[in-house]
């Protein structure tokens, strides 16, 4: 690649470190604050066609697929209409049930992933209505599907996606906010929604500055065997992203569960050499991951929790500006990115080009 590393020692660091940014070009011009609502230019869908959709159903791979889970459930909160994610490369073999009221949603940075672009112009062959939710303008996914929205998030050049995922969650937010503001979603939920969005970029600058208190975690991680990533509802697919982050660039092996799973089986794997990695928001199932916390140490595991205040139970908190509870996913999956990085920097791994991945999968 030949974009400038900016003095960053990799682009993965850059990118990182360029989401405040990155977020504040997702969100600008879209705002409309007479109606408290967003104005999406690309979408190609009219609030009584919008108003005729029964569900939604969104498709990607990898990261995409993880900013895809944070999407369908704030498309849940905003807007409830029932929706859900699941792999493209999943969909496109099981004969999927193609329904006229379901809009379908394609998330990709590149454009180009093939399982991905092979689901839409399945989609499309069957007649079904197909949005993208894409970074790179004029790449094949966005221009097959009937609409979309742009991410913004530039050009992005390390293999693990760090930036675009905050921008393609953050694109959702306001897709749902849209979608939401057409139903039943009220002027003032629209109004805390706005005001929530509007704080993204400074609240990514306050952690940022943590980054010191990340890398000497990471230092004390970087010899894990394996590491457990837990979260619920909200935070369940911060801990899927994390982990999935951790694996590309560390190769230690990690897991992501719900929280509220573990006693039903992996908790079982708990004991001093397996740290766990807690996604912990101050929000209505705060006592629920705290009593999961409870669990953990009483097996002497090691706790790290991303939360938005210390956790007693913890080993260390790493402590997070809190925004509206719908948009908390966007800011907690941000540290663990500095976590995976610092972690595989200690390794020596090869950050920017892990073994065994590329970029974007353009073949089956
Ligand atoms: C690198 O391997 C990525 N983390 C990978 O999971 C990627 O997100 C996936 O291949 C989808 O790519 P896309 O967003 O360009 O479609």
């Amino acid at each position: 690649a030949s974009y400038d590393m900016g003095g960053h020692d990799t682009y993965m660091h850059k990118e990182i470190c360029e989401q405040p940014d990155a977020v504040d070009r997702v969100l600008r011009g879209r705002i409309d604050d007479r109606f408290s609502t967003v104005h999406l230019g690309g979408l190609n869908l009219d609030a009584r066609e919008a108003r005729t959709i029964r569900r939604i159903k969104i498709l990607g791979c990898g990261t995409s697929y993880h900013a895809g889970l944070i999407g369908a459930g704030l498309i849940e909160s905003m807007a409830r209409i029932p929706a859900d994610a699941e792999p493209a490369s999943e969909f496109r073999y099981r004969n999927p049930v193609v329904d006229p009221d379901t809009l379908y949603i394609a998330v990709s940075q590149s454009g180009e992933t093939y399982d991905v672009l092979a689901a839409v112009q399945e989609l499309k062959r069957k007649g079904a209505r197909v949005l993208g939710v894409v970074n790179v303008v004029g790449s094949a996914i966005a221009r097959e599907a009937d609409g979309g929205v742009y991410v913004h998030a530039g050009p992005e050049v390390c293999v693990v996606s760090t930036k675009c995922f905050t921008n393609t969650v953050t694109a959702f937010a306001l897709l749902a906010l849209h979608l939401g503001r057409i139903r039943d979603l009220s002027v003032t939920d629209g109004k805390r929604i706005i005001e929530g969005l509007r704080k993204l970029p400074s609240q990514i600058e306050e952690i940022l500055k943590t980054e010191e208190q990340i890398k000497e975690i990471a230092a004390e991680y970087a010899g894990a065997q394996s590491m457990m990533f837990i979260g619920r509802v909200r935070g369940y697919p911060v801990a899927l992203e994390a982990s999935l982050k951790l694996k590309e660039i560390s190769y230690i092996h990690a897991e992501a569960y719900p929280a509220s799973e573990l006693k039903h089986g992996p908790l079982a794997l708990i004991e001093p050499a397996l740290p766990t990695i807690a996604i912990v928001p101050d929000d209505d199932l705060l006592e629920k991951n705290r009593a999961a916390l409870e669990e953990i140490k009483a097996r002497s595991g090691r706790i790290l929790a991303v939360a938005h205040q210390p956790q007693a139970k913890a080993d260390h908190t790493i402590v997070v500006p809190k925004n509206e509870d719908e948009l908390d996913p966007i800011l907690m999956g941000i540290p663990l990115q500095l976590l995976a990085y610092h972690t595989a920097l200690a390794m020596g791994r090869d950050i920017d080009k892990p073994r065994n991945l590329a970029k974007s999968v353009t073949v089956e």
